[in-house]
This record gives C-alpha cells, structure tokens and sequence, in this order.
C-alpha cells in the first residue's frame, strides 16, 4: 500500500501555492500517493480588491481542490502551508482547521506524520512564528511533527529549520533555492511517513 500524503494550503498570490507544488514532488518521488488541496478564499471581495494580485489569483480560479475532512483523515503524512500575515497563520487556512475538532475528538488525527512551510515578504518577518503556530495544532492532534532541520547539504543554503519557506522580496516567486528545500521537506515527510505508516499498520495500532 503506497503511503498517502495530504499536501493542503492557502495562498492569496501564488507564493504558497509554488512552494505546495515543489513539495508535493519531493513526495511523489518516493512512490507516495500525494493529493494537493487549497482552502476556501473567504476574504471580503473589497479586501481582495486592494491587492491587483491577489484579484488576479483568485479570478484566475482555484488552483487545486478544496481540502475535505476526509482527504486529513486519508493521509499518513500532511504538509500545511500558509503565508505569513502578521506573523502567523493565514485566517482561511485556520478557518479549514478549525473544523477539524470532530476527527480530533475520535483520534482520528493521532500519529500522522506533519510538517509545515510558508513565505513571508521580509526575512524577520515571522517565517518561524507562522510554522510553530501551524505546528501547534499538530501537537494538539497528536501528530509526529517533522521539521527540516539542516538534513541536506542544501538547506545549509536555503536556511530555515523550522520547515521551507521563502522570502518574497517585492512580491518575487520562489527561487530556485527555496523550491528544492521544499523538495526535500516533501521526500523527507513521505519517507518518514513511510516508516510510521508501515510501524502502525504492522502493529495493527
Ligand atoms: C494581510 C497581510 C499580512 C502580511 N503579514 C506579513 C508579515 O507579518 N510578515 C511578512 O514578512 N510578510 C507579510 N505579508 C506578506 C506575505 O506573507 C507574502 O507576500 C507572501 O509571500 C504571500 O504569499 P502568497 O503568494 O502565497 O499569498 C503579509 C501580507 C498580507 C496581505
């Protein structure tokens, strides 16, 4: 049985969304079955309207499928991705995890495999407070959180422990650098993943 890994995020311009993609590939390349989902845009449309990018993001329609509660309690491994607004979470992604309480309350959240990444428009900006807050509901569902830590070679380049991220200068895309640390979270959480799942299932857990 492949190992399921639920990649799930919020992204207002595309930031996100990017750095979701680059992850979910680092995953599939282990052989795991990955499913890549958004959330739900629940901003106000006038407040969407200030920013001429996030106008065009969301006229330009979701770029995935909205995550379900079934697609968290199908996965083995999740990873959560949000950009950073003021230093934290992005509402409409707390907004899907919020509804998360009936799985929680049967133990249907327990000991899955989790990891988290974001980008923030400036280096001090609360890249590691936006990842420490995701992983906080991980410890509230009992998960096994899964950070980077400097495992490549490469992340001594790309510099976050907490998870991947990237900083968004001027709005800039992900760079190169910033998507293959996003690879590695995604083949590191799919093979850990791997190892849990197996362990669990073995011992009928
Ligand atoms: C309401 C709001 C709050 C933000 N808060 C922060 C912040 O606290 N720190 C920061 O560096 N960038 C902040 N940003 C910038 C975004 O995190 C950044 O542009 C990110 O790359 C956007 O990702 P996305 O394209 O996936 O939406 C904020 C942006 C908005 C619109």
């Amino acid at each position: 049985m492949s190992t399921r890994i639920l990649v799930v995020y919020y992204s207002a311009t595309g930031n996100t969304a990017k750095l979701a993609e680059s992850l979910a590939k680092g995953a599939a390349e282990t052989g795991a079955e990955v499913r890549v989902r958004t959330v739900a845009e629940t901003a106000p449309p006038e407040a969407i309207a200030t920013n001429p990018r996030w106008q065009a993001y969301v006229d330009a329609g979701p770029r995935a499928e909205l995550a379900t509660l079934g697609d968290l309690e199908w996965a083995d491994g999740l990873a959560v991705g949000s950009p950073t607004r003021f230093g934290g979470a992005a509402s409409q992604l707390k907004s899907y995890l919020d509804t998360t309480g009936g799985l929680w309350a049967k133990g249907k959240l327990a000991n899955k495999v989790a990891t988290s990444f974001t980008t923030a428009s400036t280096a001090h900006g609360g890249l590691e407070s936006t990842i420490l807050a995701i992983n906080n509901v991980f410890y509230h569902w009992g998960s096994i959180v899964v950070p980077l830590g400097y495992t490549a070679a490469h992340l001594m380049e790309s510099g976050n422990p907490y998870g991947g991220s990237w900083v968004s200068r001027k709005s800039a895309e992900p760079d190169d650098v910033a998507l293959q640390a996003l690879h590695i979270q995604g083949t590191r959480l799919a093979t850990i993943a791997t190892f849990v799942a197996e362990g669990l299932r073995s011992s009928g857990v």
